[in-house]
């Protein structure tokens, strides 16, 4: 791993445009399941029931009671790991200019990070659908304990604004990716399966137009093939040694 680590140091130490593309492998080590790999949620919980926007709409209490029993408790205890504060260093340092995260858990803002593109969303804003009203994480949890599905003062239903399959991802995240991805020279992949479109077209997209693109996760990839350098690793490990 020493050698991929001094490699992937040379790239970074010639890019000053790199994108960090994170996903939910980067915060495994903050306490938040994976989806797929080792221990996925998707292997307890069938995503077409409790992560899907049809059987939201028809049923929301699949997704909510997901949210009571999985979701809540560790991202309501998840700090940033060093995964997260090493990208806020290389931010620092003018290195990173974007991060374009899949994950929900506001950790690379927690963390410090600036410049965080949120393909799918943050479990942490959420609102009802009738009026807009903004409710936090805990205010929805206390609204969970007496009423499932949680309704609004208004009687409207509650939604957090992560992205669920079969929804749209937000058009300015997307189109701020999208310009991110054809304009970087080295594209960081950090713990992402990389199977789930339109998020994995963006590494593709940095490598056709020029960039390196660098995979670090600790399985094999759809992507590897094309990738510069590949190191199954984990990604706190390998950014703490980049730094
Ligand atoms: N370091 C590096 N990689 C890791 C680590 C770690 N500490 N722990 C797990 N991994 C890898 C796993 O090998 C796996 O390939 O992280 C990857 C996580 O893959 P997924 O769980 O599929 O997460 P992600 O790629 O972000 O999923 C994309 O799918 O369910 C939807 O909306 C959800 O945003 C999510 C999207």
């Amino acid at each position: 791993m020493d050698k991929l680590i001094s490699k992937l140091k040379k790239f970074v130490s010639v890019s000053d445009q790199i994108v960090a593309f994170t996903g939910a492998g980067f915060s495994a080590e903050s306490g938040i399941s994976t989806f797929r790999g080792a221990g996925g949620l998707w292997s307890k919980y069938d995503p077409s029931i409790y992560a899907d926007i049809n059987y939201f709409n028809q049923d929301p209490t699949y997704y909510w009671n997901f949210f009571k029993d999985e979701r809540y408790p560790v991202i309501k205890k998840a700090k940033p790991n060093d995964g997260h504060y090493a990208l806020v260093k290389l931010e620092k340092r003018g290195k990173i200019f974007r991060i374009i995260t899949q994950n929900i858990d506001g950790l690379h803002q927690l963390a410090g990070s600036s410049n965080v593109i949120e393909l799918h969303g943050n479990t942490r804003n959420i609102f009802c659908r009738k009026c807009n009203k903004k409710y936090s994480l805990d205010e929805v949890y206390t609204i969970l304990k007496k009423e499932l599905p949680p309704r609004c003062s208004c009687g409207g239903l509650l939604k957090p604004s992560t992205v669920l399959f079969g929804e749209p991802l937000p058009q300015v995240a997307l189109d701020m990716a999208n310009i991110s991805a054809r304009n970087c020279d080295l594209f960081l992949v950090l713990g992402s399966s990389l199977v789930v479109y339109p998020a994995a077209s963006f590494p593709e997209i940095a490598k056709n137009n020029g960039a390196k693109l660098v995979i670090v996760n600790i399985d094999p990839t759809p992507l590897d093939d094309i990738a510069d350098i590949v190191i199954n690793e984990s990604t706190s490990k390998v950014l703490s040694e980049l730094i």
